[in-house]
């Protein structure tokens, strides 16, 4: 399988025992010391935060055909292998509300008051475009997915099309204004094929942004160790994505250096750290970390079971107990984790 480019430089330096990587001191997310009040194994329930997962999780059998869950076939089992039903779409809407509150803003490129066509790769319930084509009435949006899955109610300026980003795009050299893309680094095998269509694409001094969420579990105070469920959930989906030809993990390198080369100038890079659970002292950072220990609650099985299954040939009740493991360890309390999220954008020269 064959990227194009040296994959090993991107993946990563393998996570040292104890402790992903050496801290960075100066940016520590502070954690509230009412947690640290009680036992280490206590869970956040017996410290009387409610982590109720109902809304999330009341339609998961709705729609089964494998692990419980219903999945997008038409083009292969392995291209995307996150499930794209209700309950993924709940999920994503409630990323795009961590999304804007870790971020603070739909986009970081500086695009102009007034961009005319705007392309979003993999737009999922569509919930960025419509935003975006409400925040921009001077352009058209246009979300792409391999799912049909966008609401048919939308602003007049905001329209889906139902595509694989990696075949051989059909729009106009030179269209977009600004060509985005999150949270779909899962999904790509073809990243500099994906990023030469992109640059093609895109209007002399426009802009591209990529977004994603490094998967590798930190913390400023080591609580997050190597025996922590999710550090080996994670581990065993990058085993997975290795095994579909996609990088194991997706940093600012990866991302920095597929614009690059891609031939993009300015290419800049923001780190954001998206804690799970409520243990941040700060207000903003404690309700992102609830939000994402309710996207967690369905967010571990819609990644990892088909991936467990299908890809590394697991048996499907080993599957369901890592993935449960992992989100019985985000609830826990004293265990103080977080995940870089990365906000990557870069200009088409004039
Ligand atoms: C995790 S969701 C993210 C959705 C959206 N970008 C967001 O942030 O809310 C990933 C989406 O990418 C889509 N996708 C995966 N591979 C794709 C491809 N090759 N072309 C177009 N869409 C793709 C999936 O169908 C899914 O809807």
């Amino acid at each position: 399988m064959s990227y194009g480019f040296p994959l090993q430089e991107y993946i990563g330096v393998p996570p040292k025992k104890g402790h992903p990587e050496p801290i960075e001191r100066g940016d520590d997310i502070e954690v509230d010391p009412k947690l640290l009040e009680d036992g280490y194994d206590d869970d956040y329930e017996s410290a009387g935060y409610d982590t109720s997962t109902a809304s999330l999780t009341s339609s998961v059998n709705e729609y089964v055909y494998e692990n419980g869950r219903r999945y997008h076939a038409y083009y292969g089992m392995d291209k995307n292998v996150i499930p794209t039903d209700e309950t993924e779409q709940d999920r994503m809407d409630l990323h795009h509300e961590i999304f804007l509150k870790l971020v603070g803003d739909l986009h970081k490129a500086p695009i102009g008051p007034n961009p005319q066509a705007i392309l979003d790769i993999g737009t999922g319930t569509g919930i960025w475009a419509i935003d975006m084509a409400d925040k921009y009435p001077s352009a058209e949006v246009i979300g792409m997915d391999l799912s049909p899955i966008q609401p048919g109610w939308v602003p007049p300026n905001c329209r889906f099309e139902l595509d694989d980003a990696e075949e051989d795009w059909t729009y106009h050299q030179c269209k977009f204004d600004f060509v985005h893309a999150r949270n779909v680094a899962q999904a790509i095998n073809n990243w500099p094929k994906l990023m030469r269509q992109i640059y093609r694409a895109t209007k002399p001094g426009g802009y591209v942004e990529l977004a994603e969420l490094n998967t590798v579990m930190r913390s400023d105070d080591t609580t997050v160790r190597d025996t922590h469920g999710l550090k080996i959930y994670m581990d065993k989906l990058g085993e997975a994505m290795v095994k579909l030809g996609r990088p194991a993990n997706i940093s600012d390198t990866f991302l920095k250096s597929a614009l690059t080369r891609a031939g993009f100038v300015d290419v800049t890079a923001i780190r954001y750290k998206q804690p799970i659970g409520p243990w941040p002292k700060d207000e903003r950072l404690k309700k992102i970390g609830m939000m994402c220990l309710l996207s967690a609650s369905t967010g571990y099985h819609a990644y990892g079971m088909m991936a467990f299954t299908r890809i590394l040939g697991m048996d499907p009740k080993a599957a369901d107990d890592l993935c449960n493991e992992a989100a019985a360890a985000s609830k826990n309390k004293n265990i103080h984790g977080y995940n870089y999220f990365w906000v990557v954008y870069g200009r088409r020269p004039l």
